[in-house]
């Protein structure tokens, strides 16, 4: 299984048999690397509203006849554009034909761009190839993740450290020992001057508490 982290909070995961991208975001995206048209996929699953996160989902959506997963009123939003969705809501998941995904709490704020309600923010985890995935979406520390990392067994989490509109360095770094994975990948950060993190800093401070973070560049993928 491939894992391309692509900038942003824009995840790829691809299998011999499934491509799934997770809030592809590349129009206004400075660091992103692949074009909208390169972009292969069979689901998108999208964590909130904003359009740092969904703003090219449609049209990725249109152009692959992929499914769109996220909550329900971001998945009647896909079904308004005519595209293939399935909704979920808060703490319910799904047995999708490459694996499941189950939606956490993110303690953020969800519209949609023109600002109209687009529900809850969410985190995701996907388990997949027998492994659990965490891509926590925009959120604030919160004490849950203590709960979402005791009752999985979380071999990758995907946590913001950019702050501003999500936790900066040091409140990432307590999410990255409460969620306990076995690698954490720092996102949502460095793609505007309002979300500048050293993404070195955090390692350095994840590694100081006996946990194991990775960074993978813009563009660049990981096998696991
Ligand atoms: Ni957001
Ligand atoms: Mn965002």
């Amino acid at each position: 299984m491939k894992i391309t982290y692509h900038g942003h909070s824009f995840v790829q995961i691809e299998n011999d048999k499934f491509s799934i991208v997770i809030d592809p975001f590349i129009s206004g995206n400075p660091v992103v690397k692949t074009p909208v048209d390169k972009v292969k996929c069979d689901y998108i699953i999208l964590t909130h509203g904003h359009g740092d996160h969904i703003s090219d989902a449609v049209e990725i959506a249109q152009k692959n006849d992929a499914t769109v997963i996220a909550m329900f009123e971001i998945a009647n939003f896909a079904a308004k554009n005519n595209l293939k969705n399935h909704p979920l809501s808060i703490g319910g998941g799904f047995n999708f034909p490459f694996g499941r995904v189950k939606l956490t709490i993110a303690h953020h704020s969800s519209s949609f761009p023109d600002g109209s309600y687009a529900g809850d923010p969410a985190g995701v985890l996907l388990y997949i190839d027998g492994k659990t995935i965490y891509h926590a979406g925009d959120t604030g520390l919160f004490y849950d993740m203590k709960l979402i990392g005791e009752m999985n067994n979380i071999d990758y989490a995907f946590l913001p450290i950019g702050d501003n509109f999500t936790m900066g360095i040091d409140d990432a770094v307590k999410a990255a020992e409460f969620v306990n994975a076995k690698i954490t990948v720092p996102i949502h950060y460095n793609t505007f001057d309002i979300v500048r993190a050293n993404p070195e800093d955090f390692k350095k401070k994840v590694d100081s508490i006996g946990k194991k973070c990775e960074i993978i560049k813009f563009g660049e993928s990981i096998n696991i």
